[in-house]
């Protein structure tokens, strides 16, 4: 759900933000809209929403296009609290024509400045638009510049006799001279609404490409005697992605980034060179990621907790002082405080392992509690079970949680006991102190206190072994 609250920056006399997101992206070869691809757990596109949003933007206005519902939805559900509202870009003319389909919404926001930004740039920082916001405090226009190995398909940044730039030039339509020009247009913008306003009126489809291309803002500025500020920037911070290459690249710098900001919090990395945490994702300080760990979602994990080699964490909640051991698969559980989990253990949606809990190789749990300093050591199925405290779950036991039909409970009371390799055939409870006998297939209930005993009584036959030799 989305739930917009203002930006903790507020901008005296306000700021708007317009993301770029309309783009089909050819260049991916991909069935999915450029911006949906995701870069480190979140959609392309809302790298942009959100640094707009930490550099104080209300509202931000996405311009979408290509798969205009998806990428509405996708970014609403990555950046809830983001004041989002959407233009409709029917066909792509061009970056100017994109903003003008944004003209309408911002016109509403009445902002003095709008910020400019393109879903395909993941890595601007929060430092970065600060600095191209405050340049606009005095300058009508704002921009940032980069100067890459390759200048390739950038437009250039022309400027005048005394250093200022006077206008940007796409390489379709540069001379020799100006694709010489090593200083490039990052494509992103902090302008007076007024002067865009007036710009967007001017703009022309007069060039190499038939666009409207929204530099001629800065050659506007500059003819009509506006200050044009620009701010050089590292090139890792403004590129765009246009490939899946790109889009790799993209991935390990801000994976990087992301792993880099939590070792300064206090997380030790084993080995962050294979070790994939998605933006959002906290993690309390002293504890230990080991090598090959993804945390993926909405994952939250403690102070003073391990995770071990190749485990994977989706949308789950681990407590402080707890111990995920190698090769674990963990959706959407909930892990309390002091448990372990694992090696090679399984949790499925719903599970909630309390205080000092433990479960450990090849058990697979879904939708069950297991009560504080519950043991399921080894070998287990437990599906819609709740177990309280201190019980004992012997290795083997199943729940036999669904005839065919439905899904049905398992309980299991406080302190009891269920010996190795026991079918529990749900519904069914297990008394608190109860004790349930090895190979026991129960389908009544046990009460409280009681053993229940449910399997073929042993017969031992003296001398059969040697009487079958004989025969034989
Ligand atoms: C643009 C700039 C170029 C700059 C480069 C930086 C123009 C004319 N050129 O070039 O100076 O160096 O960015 O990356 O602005 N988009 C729309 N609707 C459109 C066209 C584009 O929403 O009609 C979106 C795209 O989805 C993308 C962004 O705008 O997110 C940039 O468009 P793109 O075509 O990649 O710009 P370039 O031609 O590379
Ligand atoms: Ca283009």
């Amino acid at each position: 759900m989305t739930n917009p609250k203002p930006p903790e920056k507020q901008r005296p006399g306000g700021l708007a933000a317009v993301v770029l997101a309309a783009g089909q992206g050819t260049r991916m070869r991909s069935a999915q809209a450029k911006v949906l691809h995701p870069v480190c757990g979140r959609p392309l596109g809302a790298w942009p929403v959100a640094a707009a949003r930490a550099a104080g933007a209300d509202p931000i206005v996405g311009v979408v296009g290509h798969q205009a519902e998806a990428v509405e939805t996708a970014l609403r559900a990555a950046v809830p609290d983001a004041n989002l509202v959407f233009a409709l870009q029917k066909e792509q003319r061009g970056t100017g024509h994109a903003v003008i389909c944004a003209r309408e919404a911002l016109a509403a926001a009445a902002t003095e400045r709008v910020l400019i930004l393109c879903g395909d740039v993941p890595g601007l920082t929060a430092r970065t638009l600060d600095a191209l916001v405050e340049a606009s405090d005095d300058a009508e226009v704002a921009l940032l510049t980069f100067a890459p190995e390759d200048p390739a398909a950038y437009g250039r940044i022309v400027r005048d006799a005394e250093g200022l730039p006077v206008a940007i030039v796409e390489a379709a339509d540069a001379t020799a001279e100006q694709r010489a020009i090593t200083e490039v247009n990052a494509g992103i913008y902090c302008v007076s609404t007024a002067l865009l306003f007036e710009a967007l009126e001017s703009l022309s489809a007069d060039n190499a490409q038939g666009e409207l291309y929204l530099t001629d803002l800065v050659a506007h500025a500059a003819k009509t005697g506006r200050r044009v500020a620009a701010i050089r920037v590292p090139p890792d911070e403004v590129a765009g992605v246009n490939d899946r290459v790109d889009l790799a690249r993209a991935s390990a710098r801000l994976r990087r980034r992301i792993n880099e900001d939590l070792m300064r919090a206090g997380v030790t990395f084993q080995d962050p060179e294979t070790t994939y945490v998605d933006a959002g994702v906290t993690v309390g300080p002293d504890t230990l990621l080991c090598a090959g760990v993804h945390l993926r979602g909405a994952t939250r994990i403690g102070a003073g907790a391990e995770i071990g080699p190749y485990s994977i964490l989706q949308d789950t909640t681990v407590d402080s002082g707890t111990k995920i051991r190698a090769h674990c698969d963990l959706d959407s559980a909930v892990i309390g405080p002091n448990a372990s989990v694992g090696p090679f253990a399984r949790m499925r949606p719903g599970t909630v392992l309390e205080a000092g809990a433990a479960v450990g190789n090849f058990v697979e749990t879904k939708k069950s509690r297991l009560g504080p300093g519950v043991k399921a050591g080894h070998l287990s199925y437990l599906g819609d079970a709740e177990i309280e405290a201190g019980t004992n779950v012997g290795a083997g036991t199943i729940t036999c949680n669904y005839d065919g039909a439905n899904k049905h409970k398992t309980v299991i009371g406080e302190g009891a006991f269920i010996g190795s390799n026991t079918a529990l055939v749900a519904p069914v409870t297990v008394g608190a102190g109860a004790y349930v006998a090895a190979g026991s297939t129960i389908t009544q209930d046990v009460p409280d206190g009681a053993l229940g005993v449910a399997r073929g009584k042993q017969k031992n036959l003296p001398g059969w072994a040697k009487r079958r030799k004989r025969d034989a």
